[in-house]
């Protein structure tokens, strides 16, 4: 590729993520340096507060950039290089009752993970897939950055429905958290660290990382961890909720030493507990609607009334914005910068099945990612990823096929389930919740 300057557009302009990623944008400009950079979203109403903050941060930052923001896909898709994509089909209303109603119901309710994640993986797929092909008549080359979640379904999908596709890539920010957050732990810079990892997304672990001089820091973090606890890197910034996750990696360091767990497997290996510990009429999605969501866009409001975000916090280093920055640039100026993203099996964990979307270590760059195999898995690691994966899968056939006998095998098997006739309650009432969203299964 190998431009003088990058045009971008961000799918879900009106997400309160975006802000951090557009002043992430200005802030690594010798990095990425950009031509153009476009929101679009389908709430014009959420996309016009975030955009009219981006129109004063870059005026004031990056004043040689056409910022705009549209409604209109041709607009929006025409003549780009990098569309990052997180979209949230039915937003965070949606969200609240993906996690709600699984949760009364007696079954773990979570954005991505068990029933909730289900619910909005099939919700997702049918957006993503139209978003892939108008990015496709309108910019056939551009670079496809996607983590709209659950992000392991959605890369399945895509996989599936367009198999030709190269340019795109599906990534996750959680895995660079905990890189971030053992840095934290460990008092250093985990930016020249070369992780090896696998699983799948939200359902993975880091085997080992070596650092710059090449030793395995694994241990160190696992000692460090069992006496200190273990902390988001920005905890600060963090509500309750988020601590409480990332303190849940000390337990299951304890059950499970081997690896470095995914903060999202706790879900999965404790979920009597968990349903315990969440609250199914003040969820995830509540705390960020009265939080994070109130915050940024009162912020914004308050930019764009003032004409100025140099005063403004709410914008802060956020791993997300950081993250997909970093790719595009590794990607357009073939850096091959270590990664962990979501990639076709094909015998990289030997013993799982080549269609498997699995998450491991790659060097990104102009040809797309390179990744690294981690040899066999021994049956514990085997087992569990095996039944997510049959999950998956059946999830995404469920929706393609519109089979409602696949999605009742699909949380039938999900760990957080199990009970085959609590699947078919909860999957009802999600049908029920989902007009509108889903296909019609039968
Ligand atoms: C992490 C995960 C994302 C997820 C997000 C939820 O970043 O990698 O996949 O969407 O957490 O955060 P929230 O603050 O909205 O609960
Ligand atoms: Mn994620």
């Amino acid at each position: 590729m190998f431009k003088e300057a990058y045009n971008i557009v961000i799918v879900g302009g009106g997400s309160t993520w975006t802000p951090g990623i557009l002043k992430a944008l200005t802030k690594h400009k010798e990095k990425l340096p950009l031509k153009k950079v476009t929101l679009y979203d389908i709430d014009k109403e959420r996309q016009e507060t975030i955009g009219e903050f981006g129109i004063v941060l870059f005026k004031e930052e990056y004043p040689e950039v056409e910022f705009s923001y549209t409604t209109d896909k041709k607009n929006a898709y025409t003549d780009v290089d990098f569309v990052f994509c997180q979209m949230r089909t039915g937003g965070y209303p949606m969200r609240e009752k993906d996690e709600h109603i699984p949760l009364s119901m007696g079954v773990i309710g979570q954005e991505t993970c068990g029933p909730g994640g289900f619910a909005y993986g099939i919700r997702s797929i049918k957006d993503m897939v139209e978003m892939v092909k108008d990015v496709r008549e309108y910019s056939p080359e551009a670079w496809i950055l996607n983590y709209t979640n659950p992000a392991a379904i959605v890369a399945y999908a895509l996989k599936k429905v367009f198999p030709d596709d190269k340019k795109i890539i599906n990534i996750c920010d959680q895995p660079v958290n905990l890189l971030r957050s053992y840095g934290r732990l460990l008092g250093r810079s985990y930016e020249n660290w070369e992780p090896v990892y696998f699983g799948l997304n939200h359902f993975g672990w880091f085997k080992n990382i070596y650092d710059e001089n090449g030793n395995d820091i694994v241990p160190e973090i696992k000692k460090i961890t069992s006496e200190k606890g273990f902390l988001p890197a920005d905890a600060e910034q963090r509500d309750q909720s988020w601590l409480d996750t990332y303190a849940m990696v000390e337990d299951m360091l304890k059950d499970f030493p081997d690896y470095l767990p995914n903060t999202y497997l706790q879900y999965y290996l404790y979920p009597e507990y968990k349903l315990k510990k969440l609250d199914p009429d003040y969820t995830r999605a509540n705390e960020v609607m009265d939080g994070r969501e109130k915050r940024v866009f009162a912020e914004c409001r308050r930019i764009a009334e003032n004409g100025t975000a140099k005063d403004s916090s709410v914008v802060h280093n956020d791993a997300h914005g950081d993250m997909i920055i970093e790719v595009a640039e590794s990607i357009a100026h073939n850096r091959h910068r270590y990664f962990i993203v979501m990639v076709e099996n094909n015998g990289l964990i030997e013993n799982l099945p080549d269609d498997a979307m699995v998450e491991v270590t790659a060097t990104l760059g102009i040809n797309g990612p390179r990744p690294y195999g981690v040899g066999k898995i021994e049956t514990f690691y085997k087992g569990l990823i095996e039944n997510q994966y049959a999950y998956e899968r059946l999830t995404v056939e469920a929706c393609l096929e519109g089979s409602y006998t696949k999605a009742l095998q699909a949380l039938t098997l999900n760990r957080t389930v199990v009970d085959a006739k609590k699947a078919r309650k909860v999957l009802d009432a999600l049908i029920e919740a989902n007009k509108g969203y889903w296909p019609e299964l039968s």
